[in-house]
């Protein structure tokens, strides 16, 4: 498997993009395909300013075709009575096209994730899943706190990355 920034592949951010909003549109009033597209097509991150960061990787299959998606944010996960004391960067956007599930293909990309952002210098990462903890916890995170998302349950969940 390899792991390509998302915006290389630009053809294919139109169906990850929808992919994304399929799984989390309505938990967030304001996502849609053109702005999780948007965010594929537009790798970016100003060290200097964590509410930048906006980067996503897709893992790619020996032909370079595109399995899944997964990003980096820095913040926009939670709703804002949470953000004040729920401080990113937050693991996000994980999707893996529906026919190469249960490969690895998801797994790969969190700990590939996991590792950029150990390797910008961050301490800790963050996540928040409505149905997923278990996938989380059999890799080693940790559950932190209950929230909601547009008054529907989920779990905000930590790895520890630095000493
Ligand atoms: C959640 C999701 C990303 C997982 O992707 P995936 O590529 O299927 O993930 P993996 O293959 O690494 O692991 C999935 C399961 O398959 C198992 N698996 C991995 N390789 C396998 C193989 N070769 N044969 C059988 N099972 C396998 C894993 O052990 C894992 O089991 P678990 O759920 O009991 O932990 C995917 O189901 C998805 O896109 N779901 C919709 C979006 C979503 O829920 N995203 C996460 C939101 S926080």
């Amino acid at each position: 498997m390899q792991f390509v920034p998302s915006a290389s592949i630009p053809e294919a951010a139109q169906r990850f993009a929808e992919l994304q909003n399929r799984e989390w549109g309505h938990l967030y009033p304001d996502a849609s395909v053109e702005r999780s597209r948007f965010d594929l097509l537009n790798n970016r991150y100003d060290e200097s300013d964590l509410t930048t960061l906006r980067l996503a990787w897709f893992a790619c299959n020996e032909e370079g075709e595109p399995l899944g998606v997964a990003m980096l944010v820095g913040d926009g996960e939670v709703e804002p009575r949470d953000e004040r004391d729920l401080e990113g960067p937050w693991f996000a956007g994980l999707v893996v096209d529906p026919a190469f599930r249960r490969q690895g293909v998801g797994a790969a990309l969190l700990d590939f994730v996991t590792e950029q952002a150990r390797l910008f210098g961050f301490q800790r990462l963050r996540l928040v899943t409505e149905h997923k903890t278990k996938f989380y916890e059999q890799r080693g995170w940790t559950i932190e706190r209950v929230v909601t998302l547009n008054s529907v349950l989920n779990t905000v969940m930590f790895i520890t990355l630095g000493p």
